[in-house]
């Protein structure tokens, strides 16, 4: 077994690319000049026997799993199931099935093992997970989001003889959520082998007292274990890694231990000339422990590290690194679309891009703890991230949810949530809750403190805050508690100018706004008439026949509002620190206020499927250092038909507008407006655009009325893929005419086949109200567009996905080459 283990000296960086997909993975660390050895850290995600029911006696050796089938984590089995309106998941979890299910797994470990400390950790089960070694009960954990890890070396066989793990997922009791969770391991499973000295789990914690340019000190404390009968001396050693890998400092003590005991252990240590984080250039260094004993390295452990400092300001918002700077966030739910809630590094660095390209430096991670993978990239790609515990406390929102485990588990789920993240630079601030509903009654002003409390005894370097609603906030509980550093805010854009006076010295976030529907490609007319869907509290469905809504900015739901109307308040506020918009990407669930069959939301920014709705371009000439100029809608309309025409654009000082060549005049943004328009009487041919700046061109744009659906465009959001099993490329896949123009009302069936190293693992199309599955080996386009998600098989051979219609559109194939 030792000898499958791929043994690798990498750079941060690299381990990022791998450590979401887990591959096998040995540290070893250069350390002074000689190469140590090193804690071993393994994949644990394959081969993995799984089964939907309930199997107690699945903790045996002896079970038979004949009949159970075998995957790789991380698997989420109510995506692979149907949508029904009978799911007692509901809507608000997309209509899926739920349910109990058993993983198992047979293993070796070396008979060298005898001699270490050997852990599981599991980034995420949902939910009520209950894990047994060998017929030992490790341990029971129901909180679905948190990060856990157990020991099994006591209860471990080494060398030939086999060892079973099985683990019991129980999200039977439904309704449990107000979103899609998933089920199942969900998330990635390793096996850490390490000496019985060694660093504890999450055992480090960095902080940086001081920062500039010129200088850094960095404040690091190491947790040591010793799990053996005998006492230790050991050297301690941290080396500050910079961004190329080149030790800055180091710092080197000998230390000793107790037998069976931890002990804290601190280094101080300075950097000159820091290259400092930040959302435009996110430098990363790393600090790597090593733990001596007689000379011999025994272990080793990396800590992420950024330099910087920021400061919310009651009267000038957020500042990084001494730069004023505007939160232009987004909040995301933890699902990747058609995946479901698997996670995966290459769909999160997907997403990521995407935000990143529209000029998002921003994200919420709603209402939960995110995974490991999704921290590392916000550190790596330059976000600043609030962390968030909890949707509810001890009061529920849905029949069973976590305010049944809240008071045996809160503690522990708080503390275990800030010790796995305080160490990334990109973690700006805590938030201990979403519009709780303990805001509306005086216990929440006990519980406000105690969550504080927790939070400040394990990191007091950056802000608690809560995401508040309320008519009145200053009759808030969890705001009358003073426990908050920062006051988050939820909708009410239209209340943010009294803040100031209202709310006298305090730190102010627009910690969730907006709401808005959009269905990607979609266009009712007028468009300059604003619509609240729905008008108020359950109000009964008026909306379109086909549950779509209009991508015009203009539908907004009642408690919130159009993104151009918040933006425009948000941008005028010097006090506000920023905003994160509901949401940067629709989810899946939670389709409210549209009734069955819609399953995923329209709130995002951008569709399901990862495609930009027409107000991401509105964001994008607001928040971005591009240049834009985007104009819709597409032009296949009637004859005579008067159309809107909309276009976001920046960096110019008019856009005109022609039609088959004829001016349809110049428009400018007066004030504070975030788009023009001009109201066209339909005829096909060519709508182009032109923007300028003191009379010269700065960017052309033409939209050209499609012809006859004909042929199938497949473009790979990258050419090669790696072939490690867990690798992905996400094909758009457009119905064209023959001049390559998109067919902007096509809902063509697509079947796929994929032959060679990859296998089709998702498609979707961004529709809100489609019942077709995900994990099909078709997909109708809609609105002339839908993705195939190919993943590595682990095959070492070319890819080639094929799509076709069998409807006279000619098929079209590409080509993935193997890495
Ligand atoms: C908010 C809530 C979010 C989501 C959103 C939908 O009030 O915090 O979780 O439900 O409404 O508009």
């Amino acid at each position: 077994m030792v000898k499958k283990i791929i043994t690798m000296v990498r750079k941060y960086k690299n381990v990022l690319q791998n450590v979401g997909t887990a591959i096998v993975l040995l540290l070893v660390v250069a350390c002074g000049s000689t190469k140590k050895q090193v804690r071993i850290v393994e994949d644990f995600n394959k081969n993995w026997n799984f089964k939907l029911g309930d199997y107690p006696t699945a903790i045996q050796s002896d079970f038979n799993t004949a009949d159970w089938r075998t995957l790789q984590l991380p698997h989420d089995w109510s995506i692979e199931g149907a949508f029904n309106k009978d799911n007692p998941t509901k809507q608000a979890q997309a209509f899926l099935p739920a349910g109990m299910g058993w993983y198992r797994k047979t293993f070796t470990v070396p008979a060298d093992w005898a001699t270490k400390t050997v852990s599981i950790e599991f980034d995420g089960v949902f939910k009520n997970s209950e894990v047994w070694i060998n017929g030992h009960l490790l341990g029971k954990r129901p909180n679905g989001y948190i990060s856990f890890a157990y020991e099994l070396s006591q209860y471990l066989h080494f060398g030939k003889q086999e060892n079973i793990i099985a683990v019991k997922v129980d999200n039977d009791a439904q309704p449990n959520s107000r979103w899609y969770t998933g089920s199942g391991i969900y998330r990635n499973v390793r096996l850490v082998a390490s000496d019985k000295l060694h660093v504890a789990q999450w055992g480090t914690y960095v902080t940086t007292p001081e920062v500039s340019k010129a200088k850094a000190s960095v404040h690091f404390e190491v947790t040591v274990e010793n799990k053996s009968d005998v006492a230790k001396e050991f050297q301690l050693v941290t080396s500050i890694l910079d961004t190329n890998n080149k030790e800055v400092a180091n710092s080197k003590t000998i230390e000793k231990i107790g037998a069976n005991t931890n002990v804290k252990k601190v280094h101080n240590l300075n950097v000159n000339k820091p290259k400092l984080w930040d959302t435009e250039n996110p430098n990363l260094y790393k600090i790597v422990t090593t733990i001596y004993e007689n000379s011999k390295a025994v272990d080793n452990y990396e800590t992420p590290l950024g330099f910087r400092f920021f400061n919310f300001d009651a009267e000038n918002g957020f500042s990084l690194n001494g730069v004023p700077t505007k939160i232009l966030g987004v909040c995301l739910h933890h699902d990747n679309g058609a995946l479901g809630a698997v996670e995966n590094i290459h769909a999160l660095k997907r997403k990521l891009t995407i935000l990143k390209e529209m000029g998002a430096n921003a994200i919420r991670m709603s209402h939960n703890p995110h995974s490991l993978e999704m921290m590392q990239l916000c550190d790596e790609m330059g976000f600043i991230v609030q962390a968030e515990a909890f949707d509810v406390w001890k009061k529920k929102k849905v029949a069973n949810d976590y305010s049944k485990d809240w008071d045996v588990w809160h503690k522990q789920d708080l503390e275990d949530f800030i010790k796995r993240d305080r160490n990334h630079p990109s973690v700006i601030m805590w938030s201990i809750g979403n519009e709780i509903r303990e805001q509306f009654d005086s216990t929440g002003i006990a519980i406000t403190r105690e969550l504080a409390q927790i939070v400040k005894s394990l990191d007091k370097t950056r802000p608690v805050t809560s995401a508040l609603t309320e008519n009145v906030i200053e009759k808030n509980f969890i705001y009358q508690s003073g426990a908050l550093d920062l006051l988050g805010f939820n909708y009410k854009h239209e209340d943010y100018k009294d803040f100031p006076v209202r709310f006298k010295g305090q730190k102010i976030l627009a910690s969730e706004s907006v709401s808005a529907l959009e269905t990607r490609g979609h266009y009712d007319f007028p468009a300059d008439v604003n619509k609240m869907w729905p008008p108020k509290y359950n109000a009964p469905f008026d909306g379109n026949k086909d549950w779509t809504v209009s991508a015009f900015d203009n539908v907004a739901s009642y408690w919130g509002t159009t993104h151009e109307a918040n933006w425009k308040t948000i941008k005028k506020q010097d006090f506000m620190a920023g905003t994160f918009i509901w949401t940067g990407i629709d989810y899946l669930g939670e389709p409210d206020p549209y009734p069955y069959p819609a399953r995923s939301s329209y709130f995002g920014i951008v569709d399901l499927a990862g495609f930009p709705k027409d107000v991401y371009y509105m964001y994008q000439s607001e928040w971005s250092k591009k240049t834009v100029l985007h104009i819709f809608p597409h032009w296949n309309w009637t004859a005579g038909q008067e159309v809107d025409v909309w276009a976001y654009y920046n960096n110019a000082d008019e856009v005109e507008l022609f039609l088959n060549g004829n001016s349809l005049g110049k428009k400018a943004k007066q004030n504070d407006d975030l788009h023009i328009s001009w109201r066209v009487k339909f005829e096909p041919g060519i709508l182009k655009a032109i923007s300028r700046k003191d009379g010269k061109v700065v960017l052309e744009k033409e939209i050209h009325t499609a012809g006859t659906a004909s042929k199938i465009a497949l473009v790979g959001d990258k050419q090669t893929i790696k072939n490690d099993s867990y690798d992905l490329v996400y094909v758009t896949v457009s119905i064209t005419d023959k001049d390559g123009n998109l067919s902007p009302n096509s809902n063509d069936l697509i079947n796929f086949e994929v032959s060679g190293g990859g296998k089709l693992v998702g498609v979707d199309n961004g529709y809100q109200a489609g019942l077709d599955s995900f994990k099909a080996s078709f997909c109708k386009v809609y609105n002339g567009k839908c993705i195939a998600i190919i993943q590595s098989n682990g095959k070492k051979e070319n890819i080639q996905l094929k799509a076709s219609t069998g409807n006279g559109i000619s098929s079209a194939t590409i080509d993935v080459k193997v890495e």
